[in-house]
């Protein structure tokens, strides 16, 4: 059995869908602070519950035979990681930190992470490789290296077998499961929103060293961030201890994706231009030649209209997200 944290999640709900379609049996640990239960495909067990309660963590190993732990239960804004570090570091260090000792208690030696490409920080080189320095401009993002660094030690010591995962921008949607936070920061889908009639898309900084101004991102399809944590589960003994971008070498200006989605809705989209946002670096590329050699992944769905029309389809059919 495979437990995914954060199970009930935008990325998690479809990592679980994709694990139990290549039949393995899951356990979902969630709080539902921004997780949803109808995201939780059935018949996964979902356990209500908060990595920082090691009681609820014992509990879960001491009644489900897991053998390997995905964990992407994590506070996840950036913006909000500056304001509120604290938060930041007791969900995303401290969970963690708790995870990982109820697992070394439990004789759970397998653990895939979440980690983000915001580990690197403002990049000195474009596509950005794994070796890529790592200097977060945010406490998000230095919260995910910290429990990277937490993983190699309890690699050592305990003989933990890890893998970290650094994500671009997960995008787009699958059949039913698609991205529903509250508030919704995400650029895609608050273009989307816009599409729909629900005001204005604000463009975060026009002032860039870019090429239109814009900050330029890397989205990568959900379904594919997925299918990676399933190779990495199958071929665990290949990718210990490493480190994997997943992107899909593609950068998109916030003012293209915005005429992409006009493009894909054929609907007009509003916005206005703001100021920049904190902790938001110019430019986050992918490299992934790692990724594509070890694991044999490669997206299968790279363009960014086809991620933007998952998207759509997901928003046009769920205008109020899991919510009736
Ligand atoms: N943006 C806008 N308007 C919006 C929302 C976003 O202009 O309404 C801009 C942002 O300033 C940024 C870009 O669109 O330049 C992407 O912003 P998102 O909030 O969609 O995503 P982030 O790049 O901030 O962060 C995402 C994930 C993080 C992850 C990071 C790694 O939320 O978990 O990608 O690249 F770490």
């Amino acid at each position: 059995m495979i437990l995914v944290t954060g199970g009930g999640g935008y990325v998690g709900c479809v990592v679980v869908r994709e694990l139990m379609q290549s039949g393995l049996d899951i356990v979902a640990l969630d709080n539902l602070s921004q997780g949803h239960v109808e995201a939780v495909s059935s018949p996964t067990h979902l356990v209500v519950g908060d990595l920082r309660e090691p009681g609820a963590l014992d509990r879960l190993f001491s009644e489900f035979p897991v053998r390997a732990v995905i964990h992407m239960a994590a506070e996840t804004e950036v913006e909000r990681s500056l304001a509120n570090p604290r938060q930041y570091f007791d969900v995303n260090v401290t969970g963690g930190l708790n995870l990982l000792n109820a697992m070394v208690r439990h004789g759970v030696n397998t653990i895939v992470f979440s980690s983000s490409a915001a580990v690197y920080g403002e990049p000195e080189s474009v596509p950005i490789d794994e070796a890529h320095p790592k200097r977060p401009v945010n406490a998000y993002g230095e919260s995910k290296l910290m429990f990277e660094t937490i993983l190699h030690w309890y690699g050592l010591a305990y003989g933990v077998r890890h893998v970290s995962f650094r994500y671009f921008n997960a995008a787009g949607a699958v059949d039913g499961l698609g991205e529903s936070h509250n508030p919704e920061t995400h650029l895609i889908p608050n273009v989307l929103r816009a599409a729909l009639g629900h005001g204005q898309v604000a463009v975060f900084g026009t002032d860039y060293p870019t090429k239109d101004g814009s900050c330029v991102r890397d989205f990568v399809h959900v379904r594919d961030i997925a299918r990676a944590h399933i190779a990495a589960l199958d071929r665990i003994e290949k990718v210990v201890g490493k480190a994997y971008n997943l992107g899909t070498e593609r950068g998109s200006s916030v003012l293209e994706v915005i005429r992409t989605a006009e493009e894909v809705t054929g609907r007009e989209i509003p916005m206005k231009t703001g100021v920049r946002r904190a902790g938001d670096p110019a430019v986050l590329v992918a490299s992934s030649s790692r990724v594509r050699s070890d694991l044999g992944w490669e997206p299968q769905t790279p363009d960014l209209r086809d991620i933007i029309r998952s998207a759509w389809r997901w928003l046009e059919a769920h205008p109020n997200g899991y919510r009736r």
